[in-house]
């Protein structure tokens, strides 16, 4: 049975009325929307020469029936709405009745469609608005459709279009942005034969904004999820690390519409404002829920811009979503941004990002959104930002916002978040490193082992730690860093992994490891509460504890007298140290030789000098010695660094002193 309607004349004239395929892109966003508003939960995206020879969607939707699949092709003919008031409750993406009609009257356009549980589908032709053929086809559910020499018959158009891999980039940049909207399909894009994007379709829009952008944003990113009034805000906001040079990661989704309103990204500058320099555009993905009485869908041909009844509403919801979700984050940065590298590049980078950030100015005195002044002229001043023109001065499509990151964007890579002249570069080398100074690529959670089969450190590495012992004692930082210079350099020792390491080292070395396993019996044996299942590892594996130099009695169902512990243990820890100890024990009584390593490498990590606990210079002297001793003092036992190094000549870099 029919689905579609011809709108009448008079709702027919009451939509927004203007050009709908401006070029490639807008096919695809036409025929992705209709294949959403079928139900799809794949949606396979194929283009050549930049969609300009071929684009083909492919969708497992509802599909339509013969006379349905005639008519989608006329003027104003749709099965989303009847009458204008349905655009108050519209759920759909369509509405118009326009788009087939539009693209099959500037190509050549092949559709194959069959609704499901039915053996026979559909073919229809139709070449620069004229049908060609109607047939019958083998069923396959859902609709196929291809779109061929787009502005075949209007040269004046075709000259309009840009590079084939510039069409391409437009593309692929709106399916990526499917992709977020729609967590719950699959994508895929296929761009002259090679497959370049697959979403997983699973729903979590986590794994989609990992599809899209990648690990490190979803890294740098915070959960943004806020509801005031009838507004809902859901999405992420980056940290200020990976802001952008312009708007075109600013993604708004309202209604799971792709739009952009000025009302929002004045919100968004707001809430940034006290961590973003001038200039600087945060990644933001934003959805944005509202009661779709509330909203006007109708006001742009392509669908792309929408009136909110309550703007100041609006605004209030985003602004308040975003300022909460980033005061809520500590908004420290992820070794990575600083580079000025592609952030899908092997990391070097660490930094507090914020408080470098500020701008000068912060005029939003109330958080409870009552006060805005910036709101008055929200207008007016995200008016110049929202110009259609990249910043190249280039013009883009409408359907993509402002996009002016196309220029840089090379495949999935993310424009540089920062440049050189606006912020310092900060590029240590985690240790060890080579002679040359030049930097190791080395990602932090690689953990490094001796490079000769001795467990000697090579060549460069002795360099590295005679480096190290001759460096001078500059500090410690926040009670957890210890800052040290060389000629040449400036080095950070996390104080709590060395210390671990250089404790894990001692114990798990057998012979050296008898010292330290020495029990030391206290002056007052201390008590411990112990729980059920803890008093009974302390009973079933007594002698097994005394080889770890403790001793321990039971004195009541969950009562244990610890009467000693390892030398190498504080007495302040031993608590913490019996119930690591014990966690690291279960009630198999066949032990391998190694797990004793293992639990001792646990207890020495929880044994070893905290972050925060204060170091005189004596005991930072002792650590680096004892540092120097070891035969791997790179890496804790859970692999995390445990020296940093800057170049002396990068951080005059970062002054200017040298170029
Ligand atoms: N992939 C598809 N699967 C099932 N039905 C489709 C598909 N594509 C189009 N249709 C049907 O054809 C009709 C016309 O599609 P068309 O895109 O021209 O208009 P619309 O989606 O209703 O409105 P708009 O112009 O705003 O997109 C749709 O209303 C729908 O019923
Ligand atoms: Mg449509």
């Amino acid at each position: 049975m029919s689905r579609i309607n011809q709108l009448s004349e008079h709702v027919a004239n009451a939509i927004a009325a203007g050009e709908v395929v401006e070029r490639p892109v807008s096919v695809v966003k036409e025929l992705i929307e209709n294949a959403l508003d079928a139900g799809a939960t794949s949606i396979s995206v194929e283009i050549e020469d930049g969609g300009i020879k071929l684009i083909r969607i492919i969708d497992n939707g509802c599909g339509m029936d013969q006379e349905d699949a005639v008519k989608a092709f006329s003027c104003h003919a749709t099965s989303k709405i009847n009458q204008l008031e349905d655009l108050e409750s519209i759920f759909t993406m369509g509405f118009r009745g326009e788009a087939l009609a539009s693209i099959s009257a500037v190509s050549k356009v092949d559709l194959s469609t069959c609704m499901p549980e039915q053996n026979v589908g559909t073919q229809v032709k139709i070449e620069g608005g004229k049908h060609i053929l109607t047939s019958e086809v083998a069923g396959v559910r859902g609709t196929s459709i291809t779109v061929r020499d787009l502005f075949f018959n209007q040269p004046a158009r075709y000259k309009f279009l840009k590079k084939d891999h510039t069409e391409a980039q437009y593309i692929t940049i709106l399916c990526e942005r499917f992709v977020m909207i729609r967590p719950d399909v699959s994508f895929k894009l296929i761009n002259n034969g090679k497959q370049i994007l697959m979403s997983p379709g699973n729903g979590s829009p986590i794994d989609a904004l990992y599809c899209v952008y990648g690990a490190e944003v979803v890294e740098q990113t915070i959960s943004v999820d806020y509801t005031q009034s009838s507004v809902d805000v859901r999405g992420f906001a980056g940290k200020p690390a990976i802001a952008r040079k312009g708007r075109g990661e600013q993604t708004v989704f309202v209604n799971d519409r792709l739009i952009r309103s000025k009302t929002i990204s004045a919100a968004i500058e707001q809430a940034y404002r006290p961590y973003l320099m001038k200039g600087r555009f945060a990644f933001v993905v934003l959805f944005v829920n509202i009661p779709s009485a509330l909203v006007d869908v109708n006001v742009h041909p392509q669908k792309s811009e929408v009136r909110f009844w309550n703007d100041s509403e609006v605004f209030r919801a985003v602004f308040h979503g975003i300022q909460n979700a980033l005061k809520q984050s500590d908004m420290t940065s992820e070794p990575s941004r600083f580079s000025g590298e592609p952030m899908n590049t092997k990391h070097k980078d660490v930094s507090k990002v914020g408080h470098y950030l500020v701008s000068e100015e912060n005029n939003i005195s109330d958080s409870k959104g009552e006060k805005f002044p910036a709101e008055d002229s929200m207008l007016a001043s995200s008016e110049n930002n929202h110009s259609m023109h990249s910043a190249a001065g280039k013009s883009m499509p409408h359907e993509l916002l402002e996009q002016n990151f196309f220029q840089n964007r090379n495949g999935h890579e993310m424009p540089l978040a920062f440049n050189a002249s606006d912020f310092i570069k900060v590029s240590p080398t985690v240790l060890p490193f080579d002679n040359t100074n030049r930097q190791v690529e080395m990602s932090v959670d690689q953990p490094m082992e001796p490079s000769s089969e001795s467990g000697e450190p090579d060549k460069d590495k002795r360099i590295a730690l005679i480096e190290l012992m001759e460096a001078r004692f500059v500090g410690v930082l926040f009670a957890t860093y210890i800052l040290l210079e060389s000629d040449s350099a400036f080095l950070i020792i996390d104080q709590h992994a060395a210390h671990e390491k250089i404790l894990y080292e001692r114990l798990s070395d057998r012979n050296r490891s008898k010292d330290y396993l020495k029990a030391q019996y206290l002056l007052t044996p201390q008590m411990l509460r112990l729980t059920r299942a803890e008093v009974m590892l302390v009973q079933a594996h007594q002698e097994r504890l005394r080889e770890l130099a403790f001793d321990i009695d039971l004195i009541g169902d969950f009562e244990v007298t610890v009467r000693a512990i390892p030398s190498f243990a504080r007495e302040s820890d031993i608590g913490l140290l019996v119930h690591e100890v014990l966690q690291s024990l279960d009630f198999k009584n066949d032990y391998l030789e190694q797990d004793v390593y293992h639990h001792l490498a646990t207890a020495a990590c929880k044994a070893a000098v905290k972050a925060n606990d204060r170091l005189d210079v004596a005991e930072v002297q002792g650590l680096i010695k004892d540092l120097v001793g070891i035969a791997n003092p790179y890496h804790c036992p859970h692999g995390r660094p445990i020296i940093v190094r800057y170049e002396k000549s990068d951080i005059e870099k970062w002054f200017k002193r040298i170029v």
